[in-house]
């Protein structure tokens, strides 16, 4: 059991990033009761089997692939958007596991991605200022005072469209839909005839022949090998502690406390403080949980957030979510990395080349360019290999949709076109091209770790 902890403890400590001006705060605690009594969206078993699966992870036999939106929205919740980041997740996976020759465990940002922290509580428009946009499970994204004033019925709708888009992902997951047998038809109409199409093809060719190779000498892959039915699991950041305590329930089996909102949570880079709330609720749940670490995080501070959030050193129970910038990787990741190792405790390091890699383009779209983000994932995996750690995953914000919010990529997005198809709710996100362009590149990088002579090296 873990001492002096209860999902209420966080309340005494000092919390950033939650919203404070709620005008009915009755209704606010109404709505928390009402979450805290319905059915829980993760079970126990899911969870621990997550936990197993990243415990892979971090004995450096398997890789992590987390993505989704940045942020999930009323508005784009339809069954196109949700298959279509399911059946991305799916394809750089295979790229993934092909190259690597090790399982890649599947996570999506997604069935509760819905909150954000942000760098201002405000914003100003035209001498205007009204509360910042949240995200959706808090207020509207539009610039006016009745959608910015928080509402606490979106907590409700945000709670059911997640349970909704689980029934879904569990559906295509264990349904038929995710067969290996059906890998051409995870191919997303755009991008068929884009070079990454025809590369993708051309795996999944070689894929489709090898199983009928298998089933020539009689090798029958079978539902429990695990081709017909994938595990699946969500995750977003633990940022509305309200919710996630409402949400967090005992195992009556093991008497452990879950946060069912999700398999996997993160704490975000603006609320990793030693002393915050966000990690006092974090330590205590039974969940995998992540932990952002950007450019300012000290090895010791790193080294005292994992006494606290994974004293035991269990592995698979934490993972380190690099996300430094192109230009600060580099520079940053080579101590923190020595430091983890030293202290034996295990952990999963992973690689989010996002959110330290957004710019203003000069029209003032919020974007990404293609060539940073594979930069500082080049880097992390050179720094990985340099300091004899496994570079176990991948954290991105993308989309299965042909949007253009990131610049560069084989399709060349431009600065011009930026406005053409500009959809997200906060951060830029990579496209399903580009998304599976990076997963080629890893995978590349990945396999030449795998050669003699680059292990040599
Ligand atoms: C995010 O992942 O959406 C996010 C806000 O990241 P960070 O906490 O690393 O800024
Ligand atoms: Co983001």
């Amino acid at each position: 059991m873990i001492r002096d902890w209860t999902p209420r403890s966080w309340r005494v400590r000092p919390v950033q990033q939650l919203p404070d001006d709620y005008p009915d705060p009755r209704a606010l605690a109404r709505a928390e009761h009402e979450l805290s009594r319905l059915p829980p969206l993760v079970f126990p078993a899911e969870v621990c089997r997550l936990t197993t699966a990243l415990g892979q992870v971090a004995e450096g036999k398997a890789f992590l692939l987390q993505g989704g939106d940045c942020a999930e929205s009323f508005k784009e919740f339809t069954i196109d958007n949700i298959r279509d980041a399911f059946r991305l997740i799916l394809q750089m996976a295979v790229v993934l596991t092909f190259a690597g020759g090790r399982p890649v465990v599947k996570v999506g940002r997604i069935a509760g991605q819905f909150a954000k922290p942000r760098s201002s509580p405000v914003e100003t428009l035209g001498g205007v200022t009204l509360p910042a946009y949240r995200g959706d499970i808090i207020n509207g994204m539009d610039f006016n005072p009745l959608e910015r004033t928080p509402d606490p019925k979106r907590l409700l709708r945000a709670y059911h469209q997640s349970s909704a888009t689980l029934n879904l992902l569990r559906a295509l997951s264990q349904g038929g839909y995710a067969d290996l047998c059906n890998i051409h038809q995870w191919t997303l109409g755009f991008i068929g005839g884009s070079p990454q199409g025809d590369r993708y093809r051309r795996l999944a060719d070689k894929i489709i022949e090898s199983l009928g190779f298998l089933r020539a000498l009689s090798i029958n892959p079978d539902p429990q090998a695990g081709l017909s039915q994938v595990d699946f699991f969500t995750s977003h950041e633990a940022l509305l502690l309200n919710v996630e305590e409402a949400m967090t329930r005992t195992d009556p089996a093991s008497g452990h406390w879950y946060d069912t909102s999700a398999h996997t949570l993160w704490i975000g880079e603006r609320t990793r403080q030693l002393d915050g709330g966000h990690v006092e609720f974090m330590r205590g749940i039974q969940n995998p949980i992540g932990l952002k670490c950007g450019p300012t995080l000290e090895p010791d501070e790193l080294l005292r957030l994992i006494d606290v959030l994974n004293p035991e050193g269990i592995p698979g129970r934490l993972t380190l979510i690099g996300r430094f910038g192109a230009d600060k990787a580099a520079e940053c990741l080579p101590r923190l990395m020595a430091a983890t190792r030293r202290d034996g405790r295990p952990v999963i390091w992973s690689i989010d080349p996002m959110h330290g890699n957004t710019l203003k383009a000069s029209n003032g779209y919020k974007t990404r360019p293609f060539d940073r983000i594979l930069l500082e994932v080049k880097a992390f995996i050179q720094v990985a290999a340099a300091e004899g750690v496994h570079p176990g995953g991948l954290h991105l914000e993308m989309t299965g949709q042909n949007v253009t919010e990131c610049l560069g990529g084989a399709q060349a997005v431009t600065e011009d076109d930026l406005s053409s198809r500009y959809h997200t709710h906060c951060d830029p996100r990579l496209n399903a091209d580009q998304a599976l362009q990076l997963a080629f590149l890893v995978a590349e990088k990945l396999q030449a770790l795998r050669t003699p002579e680059a292990r040599a090296a």
